[in-house]
């Protein structure tokens, strides 16, 4: 498996195996609107792609210099993909690019997500915060939140 940055034509047309999914697929995201997303932050170079072969396995899709850190906006990893290391691997690259000069790395997960949760717990974050109807109304994310080592 190697992780590389996303062009952004191809980060667009991930858009459509992404939505197919949970936490997504019942919060009613769109594949049209997420493609153009997707296509604006690999545009900012800020897709990563962990792939194997030509196959794309995961994706992950940050957003730098938000409270002295970075958010991670979007992480996916295919159905058939997961359990392998995949999401660790690509979190623990936007990890590396961003503690090298910002104190913070942040993502949201459903509150029903649990098995987000857990993996982010997993990989080292802490719970900071809970924002009520922040993507969809009568939904809670969970905000998280590692520090730099
Ligand atoms: C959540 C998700 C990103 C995890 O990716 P993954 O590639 O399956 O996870 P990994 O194989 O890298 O697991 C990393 C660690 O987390 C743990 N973990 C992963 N899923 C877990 C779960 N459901 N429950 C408990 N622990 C879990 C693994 O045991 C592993 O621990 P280890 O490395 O110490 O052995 C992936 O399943 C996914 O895309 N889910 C749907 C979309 C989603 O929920 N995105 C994130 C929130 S927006």
């Amino acid at each position: 498996m190697k992780i590389c940055l996303l062009e952004p034509a191809v980060a667009r047309r991930q858009a459509e195996w992404i939505v197919a999914m949970e936490p997504w697929l019942s919060m009613g995201f769109q594949a049209e609107p997420i493609g153009r997303w997707l296509l604006r932050r690999a545009r900012a170079g800020c897709v990563l792609a962990a792939a194997h072969q030509r196959a794309i396995l995961g994706i992950v899709a940050s957003q730098p210099d938000v409270l002295l850190g970075t958010f991670i906006a979007l992480l996916a990893v295919r159905p058939q993909a997961a359990g392998q290391g995949v999401g660790r691997a690509l979190v623990e690259r936007v990890e590396h690019a961003t503690f090298a000069h910002r104190r913070w790395l942040y993502v949201s997960s459903d509150s029903k997500n649990l098995a987000a949760g857990r993996f982010y717990q997993r990989l080292g974050f802490a719970r900071v915060a809970r924002l009520p109807d922040l993507v969809c109304e009568n939904r809670v994310e969970i905000l998280w939140r590692k520090k730099r080592p």
